[in-house]
């Protein structure tokens, strides 16, 4: 009998579900939620609500599409944190009630891990998977870390952000820019019709393998106020220029100390994952740095770098293979590490 773990993703403001069977991955649904783009940002009420709209759907186009019935599923993974809580709370609940009702193991998994080991979500038996130990560069919406995995279990974060995240940096820029939300596609769009030496702004001098992205954005933002005291249209005349800038210098700040980590480490693999792993500047870069200092980079597919049920369904996966299941009131945390 095949294993099919069942999945469901619902931390932020995505609401996804995915069936991996004996490994291979046969289905990945995700529903973005658009009601955010006129605040903003995430508004963390409104992404509950959308959750619950959307989970009956996503979970049920997951089963059509693996081709699979109920009763075939062995185990319901979820994601437990980090996260919004009332976000956490709809998936949680959900995926409590399928594991009670098909009376099957319920699996948490960790959001954070599910990033990092991305990389080993299969769509054929040919995917190739990376050895461990390998470092992660870990760059989404609420996180910039440099994880070393040394194993699915065991991970050990190397540096992390001391303030704002990169996607945090990438949006709070794009908002001054007067760019929707979340700003990071689109500086990455723009930024490629751009000279990214027309502007420079503040890099931190973080001690170790930390990261700081405040001072970046303080820098930014009295560029582009000094700019429209001399220039109405500063920003209008400038958008492609300010993107490509901030887009290199965000980049920079993130391929300095993973240089430093893999020559501290002597890594031979190095996978990306999380929203900013999206961006295209980032990607092209981490794969010359890799390049560079002999090691094999992994770039991950777009639609497995932002949330998405198909990570945690791997990691249900594995989980599921050493019976490393939770108990039914296992409740989400909003903040959890890796
Ligand atoms: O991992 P993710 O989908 O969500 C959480 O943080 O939970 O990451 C979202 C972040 C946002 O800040 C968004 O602007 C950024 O990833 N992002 C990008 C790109 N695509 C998404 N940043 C730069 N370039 C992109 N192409």
């Amino acid at each position: 009998m095949s294993i099919n773990i069942l999945a469901i993703e619902s931390s932020c403001d995505d609401t996804s579900c995915a069936v991996i069977s004996d490994g291979l991955l046969k289905s990945n649904v995700i529903a973005s939620q658009k009601v955010h783009e006129a605040y903003g940002g995430v508004v963390p009420e409104l992404a509950s609500r959308a959750h619950q709209q959307n989970i009956v759907p996503v979970v049920s186009e997951a089963i059509r599409q693996a081709g699979i019935t109920k009763d075939e599923i062995s185990a319901v993974a979820f994601t437990r944190g980090p996260g919004l809580l009332g976000s956490l709370l709809v998936g949680t609940s959900f995926a409590k009630g399928m594991a009670v009702g098909l009376n099957i193991p319920l699996i948490d998994v960790n959001h954070l891990q599910a990033h990092a080991l991305s990389q080993f979500i299969k769509e054929t038996e040919e995917d190739e998977v990376p050895e461990f130990p390998y470092l992660c560069l870990l760059v989404s919406g609420g996180n910039s870390q440099i994880v070393l995995v040394k194993s699915p279990e065991k991970m050990e974060i190397l540096g992390q952000t001391i303030d704002d995240a990169a996607g945090e940096a990438f949006d709070k820029c794009a908002k001054v820019m007067g760019l929707p939300y979340p700003g990071g596609p689109h500086i990455d769009r723009l930024a490629a019709e751009g000279d990214p030496d027309k502007f420079k702004f503040n890099k931190p001098h973080m001690p170790g393998l930390d990261y700081s992205f405040s001072g970046l954005k303080t820098s930014f933002l009295y560029t582009v106020r000094d700019g429209l005291k001399e220039n109405p249209d500063f920003i209008k005349d400038n958008l492609a220029d300010l993107c490509a800038s901030l887009q290199k210098t965000i980049i920079d700040i993130l391929l300095n100390k993973l240089k430093k980590a893999i020559r501290q480490t002597g890594v031979k693999h190095v996978t990306i994952g999380g929203g900013v792993s999206a961006n295209s500047g980032v990607r092209s870069e981490v794969e010359k740095l890799c390049e560079k200092e002999g090691v094999k980079a992994w770039i991950p597919k777009r639609v497995f770098t932002t949330d998405n049920a198909a990570m945690v369904a791997i990691v249900g996966y594995i989980k599921y293979l050493n019976k490393e299941f939770c108990p039914i009131n296992l409740p989400p945390f909003a903040r959890v590490t890796i």
